[in-house]
């Protein structure tokens, strides 16, 4: 919702924490740009939906945005933003273009985020209210649903680092605070659509990351495993009913303070399918004087590999190694790539976009999928992150990850050579 739609005080939309944060802490962005227009889809839906369906894209993964449905977060519900959706997901289904929804992609209503927000243990009642809304005004027509995008991204990068909304000193009580309240939202919200939504198919989404130590040294490769608690096992553990990986990271241990009698069991949730987000690895060394995980990342350009724009390792076998590893947790029934993509340098010539090597990183990270599907693994789909180029939140417009361009000046779209491949790729 915040990186394409715009229409930020739109409609009846009332102010999130993306809204506030980039007003109000423009310095935190690097561009020091905002979500206020973005790609204008809350005016262009229609006709970037139509180019979806030309593009011959089956599925199209979009959020919910908290604040533009209930402006307030709880409460009084906001008539024009529950309309807008109807609009997309109609428009969606006419053109043959299934909608799978996520409920937070990281915009709460800065109201609640006034309150605390994923800090405060009464989220997971507003939460609750939130995709209650969401599953009884779309269930009807909506049958894929994702309860979080990301959850390791927005409690790290918004509450312990404070380089994301709602920014901030950086507070590890806050990030373990927001941590279980965000584990204990997906159990909640997982119920809610199962209980509302017909024949609902029920996911969420994890970033995942390999982890390798550098130079495979043992005190490295140790560190590596501590990383790879933070990185990949914090919240799908508890969400699967195997608790948190307190063992493995004992610094966690912090978290059990905002553990309450009974929330072990509320915590689990028998998903349909999760949602792996891949894009490259990391490089660890052991190093005491970093807390918590006591190890820091090799620089990939130290390395001397290819970087893409958002300085990331290109590393197409990472997606493979991060497959197997999620698929290896007996309560991983299923496996969508819900999204992978790549950030590089596009330059337009008359016209034309010819971005060759977005091509090839999507052909050989495929490769990898298709490597894993055929070794049995129960994969369901894979969408590209992104169809637009859109806000990349603390980069701003910068790093331009779609496959269709945009000219923010003009809102113009330009379907990039990637584009044409994979809607080539699409047709068979
Ligand atoms: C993910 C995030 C997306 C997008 C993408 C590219 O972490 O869910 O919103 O920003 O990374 O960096």
């Amino acid at each position: 919702a915040y990186q394409i739609e715009g229409g930020w005080n739109e409609d009846g939309k009332g102010e999130s924490n993306w809204d506030h944060f980039t007003h109000y802490h423009k310095n935190k962005i690097k561009t020091h740009e905002n979500g206020d227009v973005a790609c204008d889809f809350y005016h262009r839906y229609e006709s970037d939906i139509e180019l979806m369906h030309k593009m011959h894209i089956p599925a199209s993964r979009f959020s919910i945005g908290w604040s533009r449905v209930l402006p307030q977060g709880i409460g009084q519900i906001n008539q024009k933003g529950i309309d807008f959706y109807n609009k997309v997901i109609d428009k969606s289904l006419k053109e043959g273009v299934t909608p799978w929804v996520t409920c937070y992609h990281w915009d709460i209503p800065q109201a609640l985020e006034a309150k605390g927000g994923w800090t405060n243990r009464d989220v997971i009642k507003w939460f609750e209210e939130f995709v209650e809304v969401c599953a009884l005004k779309f269930g009807d027509r909506v049958k894929n649903w994702m309860v979080f995008n990301e959850p390791m991204s927005f409690t790290l990068a918004g509450y312990m680092l404070g380089i994301h909304a709602p920014g901030g000193a950086i507070s590890f009580d806050k990030f373990y605070a927001s941590t279980h309240h965000v584990v204990m939202s997906h159990g909640a919200g997982g119920r809610i659509i199962r209980e509302h939504v017909k024949n609902a198919n029920v996911g969420t989404t994890f970033s995942c990351i390999p982890i390798d130590g550098w130079k495979d040294k043992p005190a490295n490769l140790e560190a590596a495993k501590r990383v790879d608690v933070m990185a990949n096992r914090l919240f799908i553990e508890p969400v699967l009913g195997m608790g948190y990986p307190l063992h493995d990271l004992p610094a966690l241990k912090h978290i059990e303070k905002y553990i309450h009698a009974g929330d072990e069991e509320k915590m689990k949730f028998d998903f349909d399918f999760i949602g792996l987000q891949n894009y490259t690895r990391w490089v660890v060394k052991n190093l005491g004087l970093v807390p918590m995980v006591h190890a820091i990342n090799i620089k990939p350009s130290k390395m001397g590999h290819d970087l893409t724009e958002m300085g990331w390792e290109v590393y197409p076998e990472g997606m493979y190694r991060i497959i197997k590893q999620f698929a290896a947790y007996p309560g991983v029934k299923k496996i969508y790539l819900t999204e992978n993509g790549v950030a590089f340098k596009d330059e337009l010539v008359n016209g034309e976009i010819n971005d060759v090597k977005r091509i090839q990183y999507l052909k050989d990270y495929l490769q990898q999928v298709l490597k894993a599907k055929r070794g049995g693994i129960n994969i369901g789909g894979y969408f590209i992150w992104s169809f637009l180029d859109n806000f990349e939140w603390a980069e701003g417009y910068r790093p331009k990850l779609g496959i269709v361009a945009v000219d923010y000046k003009t809102q113009q779209r330009t379907i990039k050579a990637s584009g044409k491949w994979f809607s080539d790729f699409l047709k068979g």
